[in-house]
């Protein structure tokens, strides 16, 4: 009778949740309370883990969603550049790691759900960061900063430019920070998701607030 309700909730579970949702997986007590906390990565209230800084992730690399749980089984998420001042504290780090390039929480709006106006055209106006839910600048905004796309990529565009979905048909729907692989700095590049890279992650307020409410025993600092 259990096995049964647990498969009902499943199915309607998916029927409910988007694509992009439905395989997320929810934290765990156990790693939210004793996720890898460097005073050094301790910034406007939340830690940050870097998977080339830690021994066992060092050479890991992983595509965007995994690596998107791998955080979240943590209380975290894959990093949001909402600022400047987050993003080159970012870049810093993949510098002195020498990390070719690195999976944000970036994420073009592709899925059900994303049909409203303002967000198209997406490769537009259809980024967000799905790690604090924020809205990316449209990529052709004058106002403001608009992040740091590349002005150039594997195909010469400017980025984003969705050049695999012209290739093969896979939409680059996923921000990887690059770091000069292609002789244009630490820049943004739409990339498709299945790719693996390192990962930043960054602490999650609503992870943290969930994981603390459902496990008070476990202590989540
Ligand atoms: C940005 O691009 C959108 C969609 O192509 C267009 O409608 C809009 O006018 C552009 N805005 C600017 C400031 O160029």
């Amino acid at each position: 009778m259990r096995a049964w309700s647990g498969l009902l909730l499943v199915l309607v579970a998916g029927v409910v949740l988007t694509e992009a949702q439905r395989q997320l997986i929810r934290p765990e007590a156990n790693a939210c309370a004793n996720r890898i906390k460097h005073a050094s990565t301790f910034r406007n209230g939340n830690y940050y883990f870097f998977s080339w800084t830690h021994g066992p992730t060092r050479d890991h690399e992983r595509d965007w969603l995994d690596a998107r749980n791998i955080c979240r089984k943590h209380c975290q998420d894959l990093v949001s550049l909402e600022t400047q001042d987050e993003a080159a504290f970012v870049y810093q780090q993949m510098q002195h790691g020498n990390v070719k390039y690195v999976w944000t929480s970036g994420r073009k709006c592709n899925f059900d759900g994303c049909e409203r106006a303002d967000l198209q055209p997406p490769i537009v106006n259809g980024w967000f960061w799905s790690g604090s839910s924020a809205r990316i600048p449209a990529t052709n905004s004058t106002f403001g900063w608009r992040g740091d796309w590349s002005h150039t990529g594997g195909g010469n565009q400017a980025q984003p430019d969705n050049r695999e979905f012209a290739e093969t048909g896979t939409d680059e729907a996923c921000i990887a920070v690059l770091n000069n692989f292609y002789n244009d700095g630490i820049k943004w590049h739409d990339v498709a998701c299945h790719h693996v890279k390192p990962w930043v992650c960054e602490d999650s307020k609503e992870l943290l607030t969930f994981a603390r409410f459902n496990f008070p025993q476990a202590n989540i600092p």
